[in-house]
Formats: structure tokens, sequence, C-alpha cells
């Protein structure tokens, strides 16, 4: 039983159909994100055959395991035969087949006769496809290793990509969603925590369920201010879980790709940047490679600059508080509001506009925006401004806020960031008020009697981030 589900409702629908329809489905996603959880929830009403290959070393395990699910007897060593013997069970039974991180099953058994000697891996890749092609009962994969996915499947020779019908990217939770969750944990546990509180843990954790798992793991009973969330959080970049799964992580990256990471970490993120402080290594193979592992995005600003974010910003938190040869390192006080915010998310999210778009702001007003060009937090001697939008056409000063309804002064504060910007950048278009939970009545009276002041709360900033192609928020 899935104790604790939240949100998923979209891949659910998605799942839900293609049960109906015998749908093949790769859902895919860094580690944490929550993949086995929603297979096995969807499991609880399906009640197929689910296997988590992490489990499986020899054909003898997998069969050992078809022979507890189904109560039939398989008595093989072969991993073809197991492989189609498991197929033509749940095929004669009707049953939904869940293989949980299914590249363990190509590692593994692709090592094994009868498939080494026949191209290894390359060969149970072929015959997975075959199965999947040929069988009437829908199947869901999940794999962690987009690499590995990449691999076997990418390549044109190798299309067992194109076996699936729909491929899934699992991202964290949004924001609201995670600090749900951290509620719900917390009250499993029996730790007092207030909502305050558990968005704080959903901010810090860009809403990944497994860190926020961890994180109100260890917290004290009762939790009546932020800076023991914050302390806990830091304390598991250093010593804690974060410190292990990170340094795992490492080791399967190969020592270029480690050296892109640490660059782009500590804020070098243009290509050129990368090329002139990665002289002598490979730099396009790293970067392709760390593209497939989902670790890193691709952000093309113009013909001339391409930029590289890291996915997983808690990573790139735990890379950016060390020191590497040439690069300092960054304090964690810097890295919560550049790395571990809402508003680095937000930031982020208009880094992502790579072509036009219109929406409807929170007051109905038409919001165009450009394809972006740059996107900065400015803090000196004239002040702070949240975020600096540049796009090819526009400059935009925003204020970005997170917490209850956003209370009037923010209107102030923008109009405050608005001249701030104008000082910097010679002229700004309009500004933009950013706030997750929405608007005080005072604070909409008072932008509604500005014609360059636009809204965004939560719905529309999720409204741009479909439109871009961005995790949601
Ligand atoms: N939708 C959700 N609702 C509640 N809890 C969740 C949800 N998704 C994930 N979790 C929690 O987060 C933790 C990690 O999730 P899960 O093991 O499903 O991730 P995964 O993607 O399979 O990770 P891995 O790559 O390590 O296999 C689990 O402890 C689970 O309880
Ligand atoms: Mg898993």
């Amino acid at each position: 039983m899935v104790e604790i589900f939240i949100n998923r409702d979209d891949e659910l629908e998605l799942l839900t159909r293609a049960i109906k329809t015998a749908g093949k489905v790769l859902i895919q996603g860094l580690r944490g994100v929550g993949k086995t959880t929603l297979l096995k929830k969807i499991n609880e009403t399906a009640n197929g055959i689910y296997i988590d290959f992490q489990n499986i070393l020899r054909p003898r395990h997998l069969a050992k395991v078809i022979e507890e699910k189904t109560k039939i007897n398989v008595d093989t060593d072969d991993p073809y035969e197991c492989l189609e013997v498991l197929f033509s069970i749940a095929e004669d039974t009707e049953k939904l087949l869940i293989f949980d991180e299914f590249t363990e099953l190509i590692n593994r058994f692709g090592t094994l006769k009868p498939y080494r000697g026949s191209g290894g891996k390359e060969s149970i890749s072929m015959h997975l496809r075959s199965l999947l092609q040929k069988s009437k009962i829908p199947v869901f994969m999940s794999s962690t290793s987009m690499k590995t996915i990449s691999e076997i499947t990418g390549r044109y020779t190798k299309p067992l990509a194109r076996a699936f019908d729909i491929i899934i990217t699992l991202h964290p939770l949004k924001i609201e969603d995670g600090a749900k969750l951290a509620l719900a944990f917390a009250n499993k546990l029996g730790i007092s925590l207030e909502e305050t509180y558990a968005l704080k843990i959903a901010e810090l954790t860009g809403g990944n369920p497994d860190y926020i798992r961890v994180l109100v793991y260890k917290l004290p009973k009762v939790v009546d201010n932020e800076d023991i969330i914050i302390e806990t959080f830091n304390q598991e970049l250093i010593e804690g879980y974060f410190q292990v799964l990170f340094m795992g992580l490492q080791k399967e990256l190969s020592p270029s790709e480690n050296e892109v990471l640490r660059i782009i970490a500590h804020g070098f993120n243009r290509y050129s940047e990368i090329d002139r402080l990665t002289r002598g290594i490979n730099l396009n193979e790293a970067l392709a490679s760390l593209l497939d592992r989902g670790l890193i995005r691709r952000i093309k600003l113009s013909k001339k600059e391409v930029k590289y974010t890291i996915v997983d910003k808690t990573l790139e938190a735990w890379l950016a508080m060390t020191e590497f040869p040439g690069l300092k390192a960054i304090p964690f006080k810097r890295l919560q509001i550049s790395t571990l915010s809402f508003e680095a998310l937000i930031r982020e999210l208009f880094m992502n506009v790579h072509k036009p778009i219109e929406i409807k702001d929170y007051l109905g007003r038409t919001l165009f925006l450009d394809k972006i060009r740059s996107v900065y937090r400015y803090s000196g001697a004239l002040g702070e401004v949240d975020a600096i939008i540049k796009t090819e056409t526009q400059k935009v000063a925003a204020e970005i806020y997170f917490g209850e309804k956003c209370p009037p002064e923010k209107v102030n504060q923008l109009l405050r960031n608005i001249a701030i910007t104008e000082k910097i950048e010679g002229s700004v278009d309009f500004g933009i008020l950013i706030s997750y939970f929405g608007f005080q009545k005072e604070t909409i009276e008072l932008a509604k009697q500005n014609e360059i002041i636009y809204l965004l709360s939560e719905k529309e900033i999720n409204n741009i981030a479909t439109r871009v192609n961005y995790r949601k928020i």
C-alpha cells in the first residue's frame, strides 16, 4: 500500500488511459522523483505484475518473483525464456506488466547467453521491443538513468524507444504539493509542523519528494522557526543524505562530466565560459552525456549564446558549496537566494521563454513576452531587484514574493524595482509582480491603477511553464 500519495493526477490519467488501450509506457525521471511510488499507486487498482528489477540479479530471481506473484511455477535459468514466459503469463491472465528500473534488466541479462554473443544489451533490447510490439497487454516501464535509456533506445539502429506509445518525464512535485507532502510526512512522524514551514521545505527541496522525506525525517519534534529547517537542510548537504547521494552520483559520472557540472554550479553557465574553463576535455561529449542523463538543461538564448542549467537544484547547491581548482566555494547563505528559492525557480522559468508568448495575467490583462535574452538578479548600490528580464524587444523588472497572499507594499516595491532597473538598463517597458499564492484585495486595487503592472500567481506561472515546456512550479 502506498500510504501517502500526493497529486500526479495528469500522470495517473495517462496511465489509466494506457491500461484501457494496452499502451506501452516509459516513465523516466531523476532519482527520488517518484517513479516507483507512481507505479505502485497505479498497481493498487490495476492489480498487475509489478517487478522491481533492482532486485533481479539473475533469471532465477525473475522466475521466483513471477512464481510469487502469479502462483505459476517457472523453471528456467535462461533469460530469454524467462522473459517469454513472463509476457505470455501476463497475456494469458490479461495483467498489466510493470518493470521498475527496467534498464537493470538490460544491463544484467544482456551479459548472459543467449544475448551475450549476439549483441548483448542491444540484443535483449531488440527482444524486449518485439515482446512489447506483439503483446496485447499494457506494459509500464521506468528508468532513472536516462543515459542508459538513450544508449539503448535513442539511436536509430536501436529503436526500443519507438516501442513505447507514451514517454512520461516525471518532474518534482509542484511547490504547494511538496508542502502537502511535508505536512503528511510530519504528521506520520508525529512532528508538529506549521504550514509556512512546510512551504519552506518544499521551496528548499524544489519539490523533490525524496528530499522532502529525508528532510522531514531529520526535523525535531517541534518546528517553531524556519532556521531549524534551513540548518537541517544544510547539514544534510554537508554530511547527511544528500552528501551520500551526490557522492554516489559523482562516481557514475566521467571526470569530464563532473568537471562541467562543477563549473556550471559555480555560476559559469554560458557555453563560451564553460569552454574557456575546460580546455583539454571533450566538452561537447560531456555536455551531450549530461543532457542524456537529464542532469542539465540547454537553453538557447541566441544563435551565438547557449546556456546550461542544472536541473536538480539541491545537487547544484551541493556542487557549488565545495571548492574546485579555480572555483571558490559559494556560501550556503548565498545559494539560498541564487539557487534554492522560489525566486530562483521563477528566474529560471523566464530564462526558458525561448519563443514569444502571450498569456493573460491575474487581472486579465494580456501579457506579451518576447523571446528571452537574459534574466538576472540585481543587488548593488541602487538596492535589490529580484529579476531583471530582457527579451528581444523588452526590458522588464520583477518582484517575486513567496508567502501568503501578496500584500500591497509589494506593488510599491515593484515600482522601486522599476526605477532601479531604469537606471541600470536605460528604460523599462513594464513590471511584473509575482506571488505564488495570489494577492490581497488592496494589492489588486493598487495594481489596477497602474497600466504597466502585471500580476502573476501560481496559475499564470504554470501557464507559462507549460507553454515553454518547463516543469510545473
Ligand atoms: N506522489 C507522491 N506522493 C507522496 N510521496 C511520494 C510521491 N512520490 C514520491 N514520494 C515519496 O518520495 C520517495 C521517493 O519516491 P520513489 O522511490 O517513488 O522515487 P523514484 O523515482 O522511484 O526513485 P529512484 O530513482 O531512487 O528509484 C518515497 O519515499 C515516496 O514515499
Ligand atoms: Mg524507484
